[in-house]
């Protein structure tokens, strides 16, 4: 694991949207795992503002959301299909027909998520993986318990989820109790992963991640065991770290062809 600390959000954004943006340099045409909520909404706009002044182009890049609400039609401005398309398929400029998202309104959920995993592994596999972290330690919509081995799939929602989301909704009872997931087994089959977290509230969450026992009790621990992935944090989310000096001297000393 590389832990980056930055010394706020907007650092924080342009550290991994840089990451990203050598990604699909490289790969114009590989496949951006996609995170909703607010962590990840600093590195769309780091990425809008270099996709206006003309340096990256996702025209040809696949995308693939970590999760949907259960129930929440598509015209829904909190469905993940609406936020997805407002915050990333039309800023960053994605071809609308190259973007998925899980289908929760799905008559047969369980062919509509195996169809998921299917197009997931059409696509030739994600090349990096965007995340944020949620308070309890989710990844995607994967709660603590949530098997290190599992796929994309229909998944409960915590009541502190619920409760977090509730800022999204005109009031908490319209937080949808379900919802479809890519699984932890799934993400780990991305090839680079950045998660991002912000503020002193994902400070526990993150601590538990990195310098915690790998266990299902915090779900982002399984990260421990990518092989490439790569924790941006700011100094508020930093906070509970043991090694915080460790990772500033190690990122300091990151030598320029490691850079990304
Ligand atoms: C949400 C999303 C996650 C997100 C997390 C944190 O419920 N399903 O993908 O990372 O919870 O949200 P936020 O970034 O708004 O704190």
């Amino acid at each position: 694991m590389e832990i980056v600390i930055q010394a706020d959000a907007d650092e924080v954004g342009r550290v991994a949207a840089s990451v990203i943006a050598d990604v699909v340099a490289r790969k114009p045409d590989g496949a951006l795992g996609l995170a909703t909520g607010s962590s990840p909404l600093k590195i769309y706009s780091e990425l809008a503002a270099r996709v206006a002044a003309g340096a990256l182009d996702f025209s040809r890049m696949r995308g693939f959301a970590l999760d949907e609400y259960v129930g929440l039609p598509f015209e829904h401005p909190e469905s993940y299909h609406a936020v997805i398309d407002r915050t990333v398929t039309r800023p960053l400029g994605f071809d609308p027909r190259l973007v998925h998202v899980p289908d929760g309104m799905a008559s047969d959920i369980a062919a509509a998520c195996e169809a998921y995993e299917q197009a997931i592994v059409d696509a030739g596999g994600i090349d990096v993986q965007i995340l944020g972290i949620g308070a309890n330690g989710h990844i995607g919509f994967n709660e603590p318990t949530s098997s290190f081995a599992s796929r994309t799939r229909i998944k409960t929602l915590t009541p502190k989820t619920r409760a977090d989301n509730a800022r999204f909704f005109a009031s908490p009872e319209q937080v949808p109790t379900h919802c479809l997931t890519q699984g932890l087994g799934t993400i780990m089959c991305a090839r680079r992963i950045v998660l991002v977290a912000q503020g002193e509230g994902k400070a526990e969450a993150v601590a538990a991640a990195v310098e915690g026992p790998v266990s299902a009790s915090c779900p982002a621990s399984i990260l421990q065991h990518h092989e490439h992935a790569t924790i941006v944090v700011d100094e508020a989310a930093a906070s509970r770290l043991r090694n915080r000096d460790y990772y500033k001297y190690t990122y300091a000393n990151k030598p320029d062809w490691q850079r990304y």
